[in-house]
């Protein structure tokens, strides 16, 4: 069998709730839907991603905090969904603490990308979700991943904070992980009834240009229903606008990455 080297995308923002953890866990309930091993990382102490593939409580010992404390590594601590070819590494609120406890130690930047690798051919794409900050915890996720995914909340201020993240990537790219590119720009929460969203779709479009995806993913209630219930779009309504929203970007993300 042909040896698998996962491809490895973080999804990072700063900006709060512009659809991180929900791109995070809808592209990849697709990506495996569609055969591919897919293994999420739940790298943000809100657990969100956990939660939204319905582990709600965590384990104690076999989770990412642990992983990153060396109390247990990633294959201990990897457990599978209930969605056939997807796999997490979950969270845990101890997660809150991380960033203070990594700070002392030597190469606490290549904490994640080290639990990572290992594991790596047993996959093929690893995506993790990220924290609303550009803490230690999203320089890990950057400095682990092949990619960076930008979700955007297609509201007024969407640009605000962009260029400081553009900038730490450019940082990471320099100093911590030489391979590190921007897979895409991913608009979120995309408003028909509203003029103002489709100018900020076209501000992005202008600043960016191909970078950003063609297809956009609308406000959809399902979407934000779904979490709760423990499941993804594909397993909550698969005929929602959200789930063929992510199902058509699940495509567009495949074939641009082919071409990477
Ligand atoms: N397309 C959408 N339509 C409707 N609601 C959405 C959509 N995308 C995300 N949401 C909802 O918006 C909120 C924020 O989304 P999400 O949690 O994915 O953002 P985030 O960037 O991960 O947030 P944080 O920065 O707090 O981690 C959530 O309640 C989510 O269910
Ligand atoms: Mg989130």
């Amino acid at each position: 069998m042909k040896t698998m080297k996962a491809k490895v995308v973080v999804l990072a923002n700063q900006k709060g709730g512009v659809g991180k953890t929900t791109t995070a866990l809808n592209l990849s309930a697709v990506l495996a839907s569609k055969g591919k091993k897919v293994l999420l990382v739940d790298s943000d102490p809100q657990g969100n991603v956990s939660s939204g593939v319905g582990m709600f409580k965590a384990s104690e010992d076999k989770n990412i905090y642990q992983c990153y404390m060396g109390n247990s590594d990633a294959d201990a601590s990897i457990q599978s969904t209930n969605l056939k070819n997807l796999s997490i590494l979950p969270a845990s609120i101890d997660l809150v603490g991380v960033e203070v406890e990594l700070i002392s130690l030597k190469n606490r930047e290549k904490q994640l990308r080290s639990i990572l690798r290992p594991i790596r051919d047993r996959f093929h794409f690893i995506i993790i979700d990220c924290p609303p900050s550009l803490g230690l915890l999203t320089i890990n996720g950057l400095t682990a991943a092949d990619s960076v995914l930008i979700p955007l909340q297609c509201e007024y201020f969407a640009l605000e904070g962009l260029a400081l993240l553009v900038n730490t990537i450019r940082k990471v790219k320099k100093t911590l992980n030489h391979g590190l590119f921007i897979e895409g720009l991913l608009l979120t929460m995309f408003d028909r009834r509203n003029r103002l969203t489709y100018l900020v779709a076209e501000e992005i479009q202008n600043h960016f240009g191909d970078q950003v995806y063609k297809t956009v993913i609308p406000r959809n209630v399902r979407l934000s229903e779904s979490p709760s219930h423990g499941k993804t779009i594909l397993e909550y309504d698969k005929n929602s606008t959200g789930a063929k929203a992510y199902m058509k970007f699940g495509n567009e993300f495949l074939r641009r990455t082919r071409g990477k």
